[in-house]
């Protein structure tokens, strides 16, 4: 008998299906994915994420993990069950929450009585309500527990979070909850759903926020001639502001930033907000990919048609696989709208993937892809690309330009080989 099950065994579900297991609890995994579950069952992990195949493997020993696609197997001897599907994002800016409405039909005749149904999901503010309604039991509690953790240090994240935010009405289950949690040291706040849900939206536009200012002021430093690392340790010094997420790069993206911002937006429209400023930091963030394409434009003479461009990095961020609104593809297919041959390089890609625009060539090696290119892109910050030899780079390159949208080569390190080095904000 499982004491939690999870319902989704993606970067967050799986997360936290197997940090649960190595804080000792029984856990059984659910995903709709049979090929999922087949490769999970034996320890294989589908998605890119430090230290989680370690505890799957090591849940799988101890015989406190399990995996299945039958949703009655997962939930009908369990005490809480965590929802972490995915609630993407409609054209319109909204959120879809079609997935955890299913997921809620499949499970809903098997929860036992008086068990506990939590949302993991990021779900629009008011969804716990919408989920009591549509289980219509009234010996079911729901909770919202929203995720914080980061894809590339989820296991960090999720055995040493910052907070543990417990939304409910229910009292008693938000204990139930609280309790799951009890090895983890972390402040927690039990508070009532609404105010959960709206946390988790808050917490990534401030987020945003702060990198699209950051973003605005590299600019700013091109401009006048700063340089964004000394500014940023400059304000970082005042412990109002401090440094941390103040890096500039190519944009922010990822699976939930652009979709949470909008649904934000939208949900504070609904409210009778016109949440303004957020709509800046969303038109900042596409004017950042549009500056790098212009200055990988400027740095090729002026018109990017015909000239190809080794890329380094497709991933919305080092440390993961997931290619979900990353920065490296809205700055592709910008390139490619401007006439230019991308080539890429990313560890975790191995071939053309889904979401990757077409015509992208992908390469095996940084430097194969650096071959007869007019200039090459650092968009993403894998370790591998810092340790890069400039020399080796010479040897492959038509034209020596190099675009460091991450800042994380040392200029003139570069600039002595010859090459015409474009930072951000530096
Ligand atoms: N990825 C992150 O970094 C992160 C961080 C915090 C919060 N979140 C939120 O967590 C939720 C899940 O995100 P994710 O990135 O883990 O998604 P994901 O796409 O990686 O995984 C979701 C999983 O759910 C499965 N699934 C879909 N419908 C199902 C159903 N009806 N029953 C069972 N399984 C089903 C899919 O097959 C998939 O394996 C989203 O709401 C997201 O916004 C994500």
């Amino acid at each position: 008998m499982s004491e939690i099950a999870i319902v989704g065994t993606g970067y967050v579900g799986l997360t936290a299906g197997a940090c649960f297991a190595h804080l000792g609890h029984q856990v059984i995994c659910y995903d709709i994915d049979q090929e999922k579950i087949d490769k999970l069952s034996i320890g294989e992990i589908p998605i890119v994420e430090k230290g989680l195949e370690t505890l799957v493997k090591e849940g799988l020993e101890e015989n406190k993990l399990s995996f299945t696609s039958v949703p009655h197997e997962a939930v009908s001897e369990c005490k809480v069950v965590f929802l972490c599907v995915p609630t993407p994002q409609r054209a319109d800016g909204t959120t879809d929450i079609s997935m955890l409405d299913s997921a809620v039909s499949l499970i809903a005749q098997f929860l036992p009585t008086n068990s506990v149904l939590v949302n993991k999901s990021t779900v629009p503010v008011g969804s716990a309500q919408k989920v009591i309604e549509k289980i219509n039991r009234s010996d079911i509690a729901v909770v919202s527990n929203p995720e914080f953790l980061r894809e590339g240090t989820a296991v960090d994240d999720f055995l040493k979070p910052e907070r543990i935010i417990i939304g409910s009405e229910n009292l008693d289950a938000a204990q139930v909850v609280a309790e799951l949690y009890e090895k983890i040291e972390a402040p927690l706040l039990i508070t009532d759903p609404i105010s959960a849900e709206t946390i988790k939206y808050t917490a990534n536009a401030f987020l945003v926020t702060k990198l699209s200012f950051i973003n605005s002021i590299a600019a700013v430093c091109e401009g006048v001639g700063a340089d964004i690392a000394d500014v940023i340790k400059g304000i970082g010094y005042d412990s109002r502001i401090g440094k941390k997420y103040m890096s500039p790069g190519p944009g922010w993206g990822g699976s939930c930033f652009p979709k949470d911002t909008k649904s934000l937006m939208h949900m504070a429209g609904q409210a009778g907000y016109d949440f303004r400023f957020l709509d800046t930091a969303v038109a900042v963030n596409e004017e950042q990919f549009d500056r790098v394409v212009k200055k990988i434009c400027n740095a090729v003479g002026g018109d990017l048609n015909g000239k190809t461009v080794a890329v380094w990095g497709l991933t919305f961020k080092a440390g993961t696989d997931d290619l979900r609104d990353s920065p490296s593809l809205a700055v592709i297919k910008r390139l490619q709208a401007k006439g230019a041959v991308v080539k890429a390089h990313d560890p975790t890609v191995r071939e053309h993937k889904e979401g990757i625009p077409k015509n992208v060539m992908i390469s095996m090696e940084p430097l194969q892809a650096c071959e007869d290119a007019d200039a090459v892109v650092l968009l993403t910050d894998w370790e591998e690309y810092e340790t890069i030899d400039p020399n080796k780079v010479i040897e492959r390159l038509a034209n020596l330009n190099l675009i460091d949208t991450r800042n994380v080569f040392n200029p003139k390190e570069w600039v002595d080989k010859g090459f015409n080095y474009q930072g951000i904000g530096r």
